[in-house]
């Protein structure tokens, strides 16, 4: 049979659009990445040891990296940091205070970046709380990208020791969900060394990711198929939770934080045993962060089952809050409708709505923030994101404000003022989940932005 006309029309322009992406693409895979470095200062913060200490350990240490000369200045990169942080963790008597490593029995948090709307900031939210629990506190990240339009795998995408931009035959959440992509394949439960090596390596020390791309969406289709033909005893929106389950079992946490002391003296990693570092990094996964599509679909739902916490960033204009309802009252009835079946417990962690984008300036943004503080206090986090150019420049060549390096003076400031956010962003989610990991950033930033607001007003009113 001919093809129909929308059906050649898809095809057609779906080849035009695969020769102007690969050609677009070309750049970003050529960089390095993560390509910031960061100064001794920096570094001081982020392992929360004052400057003075990190110099003067610097000086007496065997195997400190010896970083690059940037004009008067010594940097480091993201693995000279983790370095940084596993010499300090053998020295130490809590390791834990350098590397915040899940112990034998914890369990695995899974936090999901969530919400219906699109556009509300999941990627970049979830990309920079993923890099903020890997520079402060040495977390092994695990990452799956549940949106076809794959935007957080080409936050990680490219660099030498990253993955490359997935092709339609890089297993995705599907393959991890056993949910076939292709074909008539019955569900197969993988083992546990099959789904890990669905993880890709990036560019940043122990971070792995399960890319998206556009066969992504076929996760909802093979649902569907599988609803007919489920093994007994597989219910519809447990593909993923026993998936992870499955992988976490075979990949509980063995190696003590301050446990890969070289045996003899100093070989090429100095005091560090490079081969016990290297398995570390891989052998677990201290926490596990999902990016949605924007969308409540069945294989959304399996994503909502697998996950202990939810993060919903939301953006404040117009309607937003009326998606935000629709969006919470779907979930809910979802919910009830397997309780109801199934006593299973969902979402046993800590949940959050993260507001978005938001423009000071704007009088409406500032109203529906302070609506949703008022009558939402204990489900929004204090904190939230602004507006800012210097991450939207950043953000269009799939970086984040950790990585990001602005050419001109002017940029640097407003990139230095987004990082500061993210900080108190990544400090105020932190802080739900981990208590004992809260570093203050989200309180400094409020201060501040309290602060600025009665200049405002001070000014407005004279
Ligand atoms: N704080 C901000 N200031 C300015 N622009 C922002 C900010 N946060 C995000 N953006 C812009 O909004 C767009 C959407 O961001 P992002 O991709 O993270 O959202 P998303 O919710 O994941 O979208 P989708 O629903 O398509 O998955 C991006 O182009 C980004 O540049
Ligand atoms: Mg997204």
């Amino acid at each position: 049979m001919a093809k129909g006309r929308l059906e050649q029309y898809l095809t057609d322009l779906s080849r035009g659009l695969e020769r102007a992406r690969l050609t677009a693409n070309q750049d970003l895979l050529l960089k390095a990445r993560p390509t910031r470095s960061y100064s001794m200062r920096q570094c001081a913060r982020y392992l929360n040891v004052s400057y003075q200490y990190l110099t003067k350990f610097a000086a007496q240490t065997a195997g400190f990296p010896p970083g690059q000369a940037k004009g008067r200045e010594r940097v480091f990169n993201t693995r000279e940091l983790m370095t940084i942080r596993m010499l300090m963790a053998i020295h130490a008597k809590r390791p834990r205070d350098y590397l915040a490593w899940r112990a034998p029995l914890d369990p695995l948090p899974v936090i999901s970046f969530a919400s219906q709307k699109g556009g509300t900031a999941k990627s970049l939210s979830a990309a920079h709380f993923a890099q903020y629990l890997s520079l402060n506190f040495g977390m092994r990240v695990g990452l799956m990208d549940a949106d076809p339009q794959h935007t957080l795998t080409l936050y990680f995408a490219g660099g030498e020791e990253g993955v490359g931009l997935p092709d339609p035959g890089t297993p995705t959440m599907v393959d991890f969900a056993g949910l076939y992509p292709n074909g008539d394949l019955p569900y197969t439960e993988n083992n546990g060394e099959t789904l890990d090596s669905f993880f890709q390596p990036t560019g940043w020390p122990g971070m792995r990711i399960v890319p998206a791309h556009s066969e992504t969406s076929e996760g909802e289709i093979q649902i569907a198929r599988l609803l007919r033909a489920n093994p007994p005893g597989k219910r519809f929106y447990r593909y993923l939770r026993d998936a992870i389950d499955i992988w976490s079992a075979a990949h509980p946490p063995r190696t003590e934080p301050g446990d890969f002391r070289a045996s003899a003296g100093t070989g090429q990693g100095g005091p560090l045993d490079l081969e016990r570092v290297q398995d570390a990094l891989t052998e677990t996964l201290d926490v596990i962060i999902i990016d949605y599509q924007p969308a409540l679909t069945l294989f959304q739902l399996n994503n909502v089952i697998a996950s202990s916490s939810l993060v919903i960033p939301q953006t404040m204009k117009g309607f937003d809050l009326a998606t935000l309802a629709t969006f919470t009252n779907g979930l809910l009835g979802m919910l009830q409708h397997i309780l109801a079946h199934d006593r299973i417990e969902i979402g046993a962690g800590e949940h959050m709505l993260l507001p978005t984008i938001v423009q000071r300036s704007n009088a409406q943004d500032i109203a529906q923030l302070t609506m949703l503080m008022e009558n939402c206090p204990g489900e929004i986090l204090p904190v939230f994101y602004l507006r800012s150019d210097a991450i939207a420049n950043a953000a269009d060549v799939y970086q984040s404000a950790y990585e990001y390096e602005p050419e001109t003076r002017g940029r640097r400031k407003g990139m230095d003022r987004f990082v500061d956010n993210a900080d108190a962003v990544g400090d105020a989610i932190a802080a739900r989940l981990w208590p004992h990991l809260a570093r203050g950033h989200a309180d400094a930033w409020m201060e501040a932005i309290y602060a600025a607001e009665d200049d405002d007003n001070r000014e407005a009113a004279e």
